[in-house]
Order: C-alpha cells, then sequence, then structure tokens
C-alpha cells in the first residue's frame, strides 16, 4: 500500500542533521536541563548525564535511524516490513500514540515561550525586583484559559504550517534557517553571561562536581533527560532516518546530532547560571527558573531589554523544531500506512492533537482541581509519556535489534555510507553491540522499574 517511489526524502546530509539536531534540541535543552541540573548538584549531574548520553544515548539513537533508513518507512511500518510481527508493530504504534501525547502537551509549555516574547517586548521584565513577583506574573498568565490555549493554538499552527510543506520544503528547509539563528542567540547570550560580574560563580558552578549530591535518584533523572534531549523511543529519529540516504553514514549524522545536542544544552546552562549566580539568585527555582528567575536576571543586567527577546526566541525556536519532529511522526504513519494526503493529515492531526492539548493547558487554571493518580492532567500525561512510553520504547528498539533482527541483519544496513570509518575504525561495531545488546537494555530497563518511585520526585518537582 505504501507508495514507496513518492516518499520524499532529505535533499542532503547536513539537511538532515540539521533537522534531526532540531528535533534534538528543544524545551528539554534550554528550559529543562539548566533546571535539573540546578536542582541535581551541578557538575556531577552533568557529568553523570554527559556518561548516559554516551553509552545509551548515542548507540539507541544510532539504532533508531538505522531501522528507518532500512525500511524507509514510519514506526508501525517499520517493524511491519522488518518482521510481520503484531506485537513489533505495536511496539511501533505505541511510539506514534506517544508523539501524539508528547506534541499535545509540549506544544503548550513553547506557547508559553512564544507569550513570554511578546512579555519580552512589551518591556514586561522591567519590573521584578525578586523571583516571587517574577513568578507572581507568570503564574497570572498562565492562569488564564486565553492566554494559555491561544499561544499553544498559535504554536500548533507555525507547527503545522512547516510540516504541511513537506519534508524537504518545510521541516528541512525550516531547520537550515531556525538552527543556525538558534546557535548564534546561543552564543550571543553565552558572552552576555560569561562578561557579567560575578559571573565565576556559576561557571565554578557547573565545572566543580560535588560528588555528595549525586544518589541513585539523580542517576535516573539524568537518563531520562539523555532519552528525552534526544527525542528516543518514541520514533522521531526512527522517522528522521527514514527520509535519509543509503549514501550517507548514520554514526557520523548520529554523532553530530548528539555532539550538537549535547553542546547546546551546557551553552544553554552556562548562559543562564552565568546570570543567576551574578545576581546572587538561586539555582534550583526547579521548573519555574526561566520564568520566575530569569526575568529578575534580565532586570538587573546591563541590555537586558534586549537579551531577553533574544532569550524567548531562542527558546520559541527551539521547541519549534522539536514539535515539527513530533508531528511528522503521527503524518509519516498516516501518509504512508493509510494513504493519507500530507496536507490532509497535517490538517486533521494537527486538530486533535490541538483538542487533546486543551486539558493540559487548563490544567493550570479551570482544570488545576482536577487530579489524576494524584497528578493534574499536564503532569499525568507528561509522566506517562517521558517516563514509561519513551523508556519502554527505547527498550523495545535496542531488544529488537540485538535479539530479533539480530546484528547478522543490522550490520550490513548500517555499513552503508560509513564503510570508510568501519574499515578505519572497526572498533566502533564492537562498542555499538555491546552498548545495544547489554548496556542499554538493562540500564533502560532499571530507568523504567524506578519509574514508579520517579511519581514522589516528579510531584515535587511541579
Ligand atoms: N528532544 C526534545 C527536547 O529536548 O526538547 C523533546 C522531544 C522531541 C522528545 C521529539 C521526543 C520527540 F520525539
Amino acid at each position: 500500500m505504501a507508495k514507496e517511489k513518492a516518499r520524499e526524502q532529505w535533499g542532503s546530509k547536513i539537511g538532515f542533521i540539521l533537522a534531526a539536531a532540531g528535533s534534538a534540541i528543544g524545551l528539554g535543552n534550554i528550559w529543562k536541563f539548566p533546571y535539573v541540573t540546578g536542582q541535581y548538584g551541578g557538575a556531577a549531574f552533568i557529568l553523570v548525564y554527559l556518561i548516559c548520553i554516551a553509552i545509551i544515548g548515542l548507540p539507541v539513537l544510532m539504532g533508531e535511524v538505522l531501522i528507518g533508513r532500512t525500511t524507509h518507512k514510519n514506526p508501525v511500518g517499520a517493524f511491519a516490513k522488518l518482521t510481520k510481527s503484531k506485537f513489533w508493530m505495536g511496539i511501533g504504534g505505541m511510539g506514534v500514540v506517544a508523539g501524539f501525547i508528547i506534541l499535545s502537551y509540549y506544544t503548550v509549555v513553547a506557547g508559553w515561550a512564544l507569550g513570554y516574547v511578546y512579555e519580552a517586548i512589551a518591556g514586561n521584565f522591567y519590573s521584578f525586583s525578586a523571583p516571587s513577583s517574577a513568578g507572581a506574573h507568570f503564574n497570572n498568565l498562565i492562569g488564564n484559559p486565553f492566554w494559555i490555549v491561544g499561544y499553544f493554538a498559535l504554536f500548533m499552527l507555525l507547527t503545522m504550517g512547516i510540516v504541511f510543506s513537506g519534508v524537504r520544503n518545510g521541516i528541512e528547509k525550516g531547520s537550515k534557517i531556525m538552527m543556525p539563528i538558534l546557535f548564534l542567540l546561543l552564543i550571543i547570550l553565552v558572552l552576555r553571561g560569561v562578561t557579567l560580574e560575578g559571573a565565576a560563580k556559576g561557571i565554578k558552578y557547573f565545572l566543580h562536581p560535588d560528588w555528595s549530591r549525586i544518589s541513585a535518584e539523580s542517576v535516573l533523572i539524568a537518563m531520562g533527560q539523555a532519552f528525552f534531549t534526544l527525542s528516543l523511543g518514541m520514533g522521531a529519529m526512527l522517522t528522521y532516518g527514514s527520509y535519509m540516504s543509503e549514501k550517507d553514514s548514520i554514526p557520523g549524522s548520529a554523532l553530530s546530532i548528539v555532539t550538537l545536542d549535547t553542546l547546546i544544552a551546557l551553552m544553554a546552562g552556562l548562559a543562564i547560571f552565568t546570570g543567576v549566580f551574578a545576581y546572587n539568585l538561586k539555582p534550583d527555582a526547579g521548573p519555574g527558573l526561566i520564568f520566575h528567575t530569569l526575568p529578575v536576571v534580565f532586570t538587573r543586567m546591563p541590555g537586558g531589554y534586549i537579551f531577553s527577546i533574544l532569550f524567548f526566541i531562542l527558546l520559541s525556536l527551539a521547541a519549534l523544531t522539536s514539535t515539527i519532529s513530533l508531528l511528522e511522526v503521527i503524518i509519516a504513519y498516516f501518509v504512508d500506512e493509510k494513504n493519507w494526503e500530507r496536507k490532509k493529515a497535517v490538517l486533521v492531526f494537527g486538530g486533535i492533537t490541538f483538542l487533546l492539548g486543551i486539558p493540559s493547558a487548563l490544567s493550570f487554571n479551570v482544570m488545576s482541581g482536577v487530579k489524576f493518580f494524584g497528578f493534574n492532567f499536564f503532569d499525568f500525561v507528561d509522566f506517562t509519556a517521558a517516563n514509561i512510553l519513551l523508556p519502554i520504547g527505547g527498550f523495545f528498539i535496542s531488544v529488537f535489534i540485538a535479539y530479533y533482527w539480530g546484528f547478522k541483519n543490522a550490520l550490513p544496513e548500517l555499513r552503508k555510507g560509513a564503510e570508510r570509518l568501519f574499515e578505519k575504525y572497526p572498533v566502533v561495531i564492537t562498542f555499538w553491540k555491546i552498548f545495544i545488546k547489554y548496556f542499554a537494555p538493562v540500564l533502560i530497563f532499571f530507568v523504567f522499574l524506578n519509574s514508579v518511585g520517579l511519581l514522589k520526585i516528579i510531584r515535587e518537582l511541579f
């Protein structure tokens, strides 16, 4: 049923790398990474996170892209093509469902970023002497259902507009424009941060590990963050890999994506913590770090007006290159498997995701009293997707490659486009096999088992 000939491909290798890095780099890097680092011990947490990225993130990313490129299909179609097994197709289907769920609440937060671009331009950052008053302003905004649903709708429309135009003309072109702007903005913000008087304290916080802060809990948080930040476990990277050419190297591209994602997270942390420490604010504000603490930094910082605008534009762009990848997972499924027109699929499923996201948006106001297993709706879907569906997806992707599809079939595919690399460094294959076969499934299983324990932590966070 699939229309293989009509299927789109990336125009270039760099187009794929920028689009996939765009998916990876998002709210997870600029909003979440700095605040979890602030809560779980600064440099010590960063080291654990980097280890997780290297031994789980990179190998699983290579695996997801590999399944996509081998089959040139969406997550369900990919498993169907390789196995004909209903079970594995179900795993792919879970990815599509996770895409729906994550897109629905992620875009709500992305809408806040967009709303804050306006707040910054309107100069609403100039009356805050303390995080508590900035926090009150923020709570006021998200407490207004029209504000929150309005910006959510606007962000959803932007996402749909890009995916509507297709893989090459929409996602690739958009990423090629947005990603360089994002890098440039972040470089400007890091330079501003490190040249502030008192920035050294923030840099020190980043470089000096306090090992006493490392616990089983922070290791689990670091692993979950590694997954989320690399868009793993739900077929986003599989879908992007499905538009990749056999001529391009998967290990090389995956390494570039992971390096860019990590670099951006570290730079975002540096830009934020230099400001936070320069003005003697606290790094452990949690999810409110950006919306409660940062506005105070901008109020006090020379040139804060302009830097606040740049920061929230950066956050919005980062979120947009991620939301398009989430929507694309859903669209690829309906285009490949159900033969839908792309444009029609975007309109229908963009609309459905918007409806699905409304209870998340209302969790901060009219529905704040409605609880699901002790969570409000937003926290409930966030927890289910990020801490349950993604680790299960990642676990099965590594198990699938190592124990079901088998390295006998996987390696010849991985070799395509990477012949020279494997000739020169055959050890890359050895490492990948060990990580996919043992490290990734065992460690992910561990994360998953402990997700239940994470309930408590998440409740404390929000
Ligand atoms: N990687 C994105 C971030 O760090 O913000 C979040 C994300 C995007 C997760 C796409 C999953 C996904 F499929």
